[in-house]
């Protein structure tokens, strides 16, 4: 194999869009389909799966789920011993294997922040895979970040804690920067740009302390205001209510996989 191996990926929308700028910026030769004509800048585009599947070391699959059969109805057996990456989240290696007729396996999650290599991205793999294989597929990944390897149970609660994550993240910081504006009376540029640095510093604080609990204990002071807003998110069941989101996200892991088996 060459020094860089070059990467096809069968679905460059939102997240292989995202994993093909950061592959090309690292110098590797990159492959990327869509079902409709595109340009890419540094990609070699195509419509034609078979001719990016010939011209790949190594696949990664990142098309939507219901998309899967009819992906597996037109690449059949072309996949043969090609190293194969499944990103699609809730699709388990055996139907990759089955529907997509691969025989390389592994599937590998990641999220947003590959395009700055700070995302973490998880990975298993089926038995075909060699050591070297591997190490290829943290090679590979971690272009983008830091890499796990996991076993495939793990799979969708990682996609939960990871890839879910930046939205569920994302959707808390929003409820506080409207509130920042409308109860507390900030304009909402500026209260994004004290949120975001409050987060941030809150972050660095507690990578040193053991659990997130002592540092609310360190913060809130029996009767102070904090100790009022936190009543408030305790009395409205703020725990309950991430387990039940964090839950829900779990289960559709699993209805995604019997989506790809449906379309
Ligand atoms: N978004 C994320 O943050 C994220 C993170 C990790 C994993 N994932 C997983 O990545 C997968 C894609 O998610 P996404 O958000 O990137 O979806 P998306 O934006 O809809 O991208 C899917 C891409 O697949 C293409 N496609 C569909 N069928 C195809 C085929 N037969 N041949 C070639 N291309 C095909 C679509 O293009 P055309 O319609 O033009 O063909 C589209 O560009 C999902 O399985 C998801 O679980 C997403």
């Amino acid at each position: 194999m060459k020094a860089k191996s070059s990467i096809g990926i069968i679905g460059v929308g939102t997240i292989g869009s995202i994993i093909a700028e950061r592959l090309i910026s690292k110098g590797y030769t990159v492959y990327g389909s869509r079902r409709s004509k595109f340009k890419f800048s540094g990609m070699h585009t195509t419509t034609d799966n078979r001719m990016l599947i010939k011209n790949s070391d190594i696949i990664i699959i990142a098309t939507k789920q219901k998309d899967v059969k009819e992906l597996g109805s037109s690449i059949n057996s072309a996949l043969g011993r090609k190293l194969v990456i499944s990103i699609m989240a809730g699709v388990s290696i055996s139907q990759i294997e089955r529907i997509l007729g691969g025989k390389m396996v592994s599937r590998a999650m990641t999220n947003i922040a590959f395009s700055d290599g700070r995302a973490i991205s998880a990975f298993c793999c089926n038995k075909m895979l060699s050591k070297s294989d591997k190490a290829l597929i943290k090679t590979i990944l971690s272009t983008g970040g830091e890499v796990i390897e996991i076993e495939e149970k793990l799979m969708d609660p990682f996609t939960v804690i990871d890839s879910c994550a930046v939205a569920f993240y994302s959707m808390l910081l929003n409820s506080i920067n409207v509130s920042a504006s409308k109860t507390l009376g900030f304009d909402p540029k500026l209260a994004k740009w004290i949120i975001l640095n409050t987060m941030r510093a809150t972050l660095e604080k507690a990578s040193s302390h053991d659990t997130f609990e002592e540092m609310i204990h360190q913060v809130s002071t029996k009767g102070g205001m904090t100790d009022a807003g936190l009543n408030v998110l305790k009395e409205g069941d703020l725990y309950g209510l991430v387990d039940k989101a964090y839950g829900a996200a779990l289960k559709r892991g699993l209805e995604l996989s019997s989506i790809a088996e449906q379309s």
